[in-house]
């Protein structure tokens, strides 16, 4: 399975600081942004990854990411000309997708949690249809809303509704089948001028072949889009870093963990890493002290 890290959009929740600066860029504690949905992506076992960013901070990006092998997987790089919505991202990379199963994770969004590593598996595992994950929050509006039947069963999926079904919000990790870059080209603009992810999942929906996955409250989903969100997810990896010693959404680690990267390499990406306490932490576990 291949996957796309959606790095563009406008930020302009975050102005000014994303005059000038993109958005994914930005620090989250002690690692830029796109570090968390990066290795969620590596976590689910996926080696191929898409970057999409904006034509001007693509560059960026190339600098920062490099073609991956420092962290054992492959990039490629595309520009989004202008941020005409998330399902926009399997018409730019509908080539390079190639008629591949691929997933989609948003740039500015956070999971982490219990049992994750096997939820993710099992997504990426899935031969048919489109699996996303859903987390209760208390402003639903703000996102995609799904809600259930009594049995249990996905019966809507709504985007930004005034009057939410729910308070099960879609977060932005998606996986899809290999029909997903060709089903995208049937997608239209939404009123607001964006091919909505959305509608995309709709028509899994309609076709009965979408799986919600609800994130229990062991996991934590933050998106960082906005100034209060961003120190929260800030906040967040500080506390779970500083109480047990554990990294959130270092690369590297998962790298060395799913076995991309063997420990000299990490011992090189520790030294590269100076006197940083990722640096130490990620000595640490490649000279074997950390479980
Ligand atoms: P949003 O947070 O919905 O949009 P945004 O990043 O442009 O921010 P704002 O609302 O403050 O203007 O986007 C969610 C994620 O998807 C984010 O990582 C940016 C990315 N994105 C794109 O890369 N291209 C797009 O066309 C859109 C709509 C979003």
């Amino acid at each position: 399975m291949k996957g796309i890290l959606l790095a563009g959009g406008a930020g302009t929740r975050l102005h000014p600081m994303t005059l000038a600066a993109s958005k994914q860029m930005l620090p989250v504690y002690d690692k830029p942004m796109v570090y968390y949905p990066l290795s969620t992506l590596m976590l689910a076992g996926i080696r191929d990854i898409l970057v999409i960013s904006t034509p001007e901070d693509l560059p960026q990006f190339r600098r920062l990411l490099g073609d991956g092998g420092r962290f054992g997987v492959r990039f490629a790089y595309a520009e989004q000309k202008r941020p005409e919505g998330i399902a926009q991202a399997f018409l730019i990379g509908h080539d390079w997708i190639a008629g591949e199963a691929c997933a989609l994770a948003l740039g500015d969004n956070l999971i982490h949690g219990d049992n994750l590593s096997a939820l993710l598996r099992a997504a990426a595992a899935r031969p048919q249809g489109a699996t996303v994950f859903a987390y209760q929050v208390r402003d639903p509006e703000r996102y995609g809303v799904v809600s259930f039947d009594a049995a249990g069963h996905v019966a809507d999926i709504v985007e930004k509704p005034a009057a939410p079904q729910s308070n099960w919000a879609v977060t932005g990790l998606y996986f899809y089948d290999p029909t997903v870059s060709d089903l995208a080209r049937t997608i239209r603009p939404s009123g607001r001028g964006e091919l909505e992810i959305t509608d995309l999942n709709r028509l899994y929906l309609e076709a009965g072949t979408l799986a919600v996955e609800r994130l229990s409250r062991g996991c934590a989903w933050l998106d960082a889009g906005t100034p209060d969100s961003l120190l929260q997810a800030a906040t967040f990896v500080q506390t779970i870093q500083s109480r047990t010693g554990m990294l959130v959404g270092c690369p590297e680690e998962v790298a060395f963990r799913m076995g991309y990267i063997d420990a000299d390499m990490l011992r090189s990406h520790a030294r590269q890493l100076g006197k940083t306490d990722l640096g130490r932490v990620l000595s640490e576990l490649a000279e074997g002290g950390q479980e």
